[in-house]
């Protein structure tokens, strides 16, 4: 189920950082505590059922912290535009439309803002995370040479959304 994060999330979504990233496009436990604390953001986890194979068996549990998470994502939202900052999901449950449903949820809840565009950024290198976005309706918007690094390149991507009424982060587990 998708769910908002809370604290004892942290170490589970700083292990996910470093699965999903090469160091030099990691964010440190430090932004992602404060990320945590941001109350005008949006930070979704997807917590896997109790009868999943994989529950249970990722290190959080082993050093018993309240979290058992696969999946994290974080949103923010400004005036017209929002923004996804960030979507990982632990590799043994990729291509099973967890991350397409933690996106989904974050632009209802940009849209519940009051917005009506959503830009990220990307590594041009990442062609998942590009095909993720593509299918997701974003388009290429702009580059941003040398992003994170001497020739490691970025893109802009936008999608146009629709502003709805209400905040549906502030219920119950919708999705998945
Ligand atoms: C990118 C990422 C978030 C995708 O998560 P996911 O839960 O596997 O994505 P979904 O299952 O929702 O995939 C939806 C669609 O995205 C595309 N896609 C996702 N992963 C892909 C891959 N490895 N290769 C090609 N297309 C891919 C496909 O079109 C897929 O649909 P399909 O499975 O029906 O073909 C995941 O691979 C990840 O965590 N990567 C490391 C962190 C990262 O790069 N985050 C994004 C930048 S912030």
């Amino acid at each position: 189920m998708i769910d908002r994060a809370n604290a004892a999330d942290l170490i589970r979504v700083v292990l996910l950082e470093q699965e999903g990233f090469p160091p030099v496009e990691r964010w440190s436990g430090e932004s992602w505590g404060q990320e945590l604390g941001h109350a005008d953001h949006l930070v979704l986890v997807h917590r896997p059922d109790a009868d999943s194979p994989a529950a249970g068996s990722r290190p959080s549990a082993v050093w018993g912290t309240d979290s058992d998470i696969d999946a994290v994502a974080a949103f923010s939202a400004t005036d017209d535009f929002g923004d996804l900052l960030r979507v990982i999901v632990t590799p043994a449950a990729r291509r099973r439309g967890i991350a397409t449903a933690l996106v989904a949820q974050g632009i209802d809840w940009i849209a519940a803002q009051g917005a009506t565009r959503v830009f990220l950024e990307v590594s041009q290198r990442n062609q998942a995370a590009i095909k993720l976005y593509q299918k997701l309706g974003f388009e290429q918007f702009s580059e941003r040479r040398d992003y994170y690094g001497p020739g490691l390149d970025a893109w802009v991507m936008l999608r146009s959304i629709a502003p709805a009424n209400g905040d549906p982060a502030d219920s119950e587990a919708t999705h998945e």
